[in-house]
């Protein structure tokens, strides 16, 4: 098999090259990116020295350079993860999330179609589904929960999502859509939670927590979203869309606390600070179609899953602190200077 994954110098992408290198050691990948501010070829090193994987840098958007990748490799699998992603800068500048994660994925629709690949996954996120109220924990997203947007970010993934399944519809077109709950792990870029409050704990700099606290996701280690994936590609249906998620619901600030305990940090630092606009209450996802069908489960429980995480990030600091010391400081100063 020969997979094309893009985005696969981020932090999902690059974890599923690295989930399907070991997993099937005789495919082909393809591993193709624009390195953006989010993408690091510098994670992708330990792939690269495998004569199976190849990385293209592209833009998604670029549809000479995409049609020219699908021109000389003949695909049996497409597996979109490129995205702009982060729901903070989506409030701040709305415009290059909809071009790459709406006119980035109709490119690869186009390419797909046109060089005639019998299977393409667009990786999606809970996030389409709005939110869910804090008071009703017997609520869950399934598969049929209406769409209904928050931010910026989530309503483009939404609309790319719709194009897909267009896609499907109108041209016949073999596609699988799975969407997942919050991921966590080693390479996730140090803006999101997790990552960020492990990097200003361990500089002892305050930790910005949005409104009280409250706000509840639900938490799964990357590579069970990596085995779920592969499950979809291999195994799923064309024309079904899969919730991914593991039943792991925290507050925010419970994630905090136990991430200044993990590193006996004080509760001092907690910053309580002006709350995300929009900011979608809770996520929680119901996976039975995936568990019922496919037989998926998660592996790595959380209480696991944060101390790998913890100690990746202590152990691998040049990885991020060449992020955190460079181009990213200045994104920080801006959005959480004077808030
Ligand atoms: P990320 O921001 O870490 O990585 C995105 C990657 O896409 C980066 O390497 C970036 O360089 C690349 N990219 C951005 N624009 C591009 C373009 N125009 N052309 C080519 N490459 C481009 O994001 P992530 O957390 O790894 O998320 C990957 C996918 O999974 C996204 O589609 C996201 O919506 C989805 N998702 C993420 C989560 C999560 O918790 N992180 C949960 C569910 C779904
Ligand atoms: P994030 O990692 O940005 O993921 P998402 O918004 O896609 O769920 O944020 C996770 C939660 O943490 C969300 O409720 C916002 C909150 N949050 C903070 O409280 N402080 C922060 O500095 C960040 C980045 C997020």
């Amino acid at each position: 098999m020969k997979l094309l994954v893009t985005g696969a110098a981020g932090f999902i992408g690059a974890n599923f090259v690295y989930y399907e290198l070991e997993k099937h050691p005789d495919d082909v990948i393809v591993g193709l990116d624009a390195l953006t501010y989010a993408g690091n070829l510098e994670t992708l090193e330990a792939a690269l020295k495998n004569p199976n994987f190849k990385f293209v840098k592209a833009d998604i958007t670029d549809r000479d350079a995409v049609d020219s990748v699908f021109e000389d490799e003949q695909f049996d699998i497409v597996v979109n993860f490129a995205a702009e992603s982060h729901v903070d800068r989506s409030i701040e500048d709305p415009a290059i999330f909809l071009r790459t994660n709406i006119l980035g994925t109709q490119v690869l629709l186009d390419a797909a179609r046109k060089y005639k690949v019998p299977r393409y996954h667009q990786v999606s996120t809970d996030e389409v589904y709005g939110d869910l109220p804090l008071n009703r924990p017997d609520l869950l997203f399934t598969e049929q929960t209406p769409i209904h947007t928050s931010s910026p970010y989530s309503a483009s993934k939404a609309s790319s999502d719709l194009l897909v399944q267009a896609y499907q519809r109108t041209f016949g077109f073999p596609a699988t859509i799975s969407r997942c709950s919050n991921n966590y792990g080693p390479y996730q870029f140090p803006e999101k939670l997790i990552p960020l409050m492990i990097a200003n704990c361990l500089a002892d700099k305050p930790l910005p927590v949005y409104g009280e606290g409250l706000n509840v996701r639900d938490w799964l280690y990357v590579a069970d979203h990596c085995k779920a994936i592969d499950l979809i590609i291999r195994e799923g249906r064309v024309g079904e869309v899969y919730n991914i998620g593991g039943h792991n619901e925290m507050t925010n600030i419970d994630i905090v606390k136990l991430i200044i305990s993990a590193l006996d940090k004080s509760e001092s630092l907690i910053t309580y600070v002006t709350d995300r606009k929009g900011h979608d209450l809770r996520y929680a996802i119901d996976p039975t179609k995936i568990t019922n069908e496919l037989g998926w489960t998660p592996e790595t429980m959380f209480a696991d899953g944060i101390k790998i995480t913890i100690d990746w990030y202590l152990n691998n600091r040049d990885w991020w602190g060449n992020i955190v010391s460079g181009e990213y400081t200045k994104y920080y100063e801006k959005m959480y200077g004077d808030r």
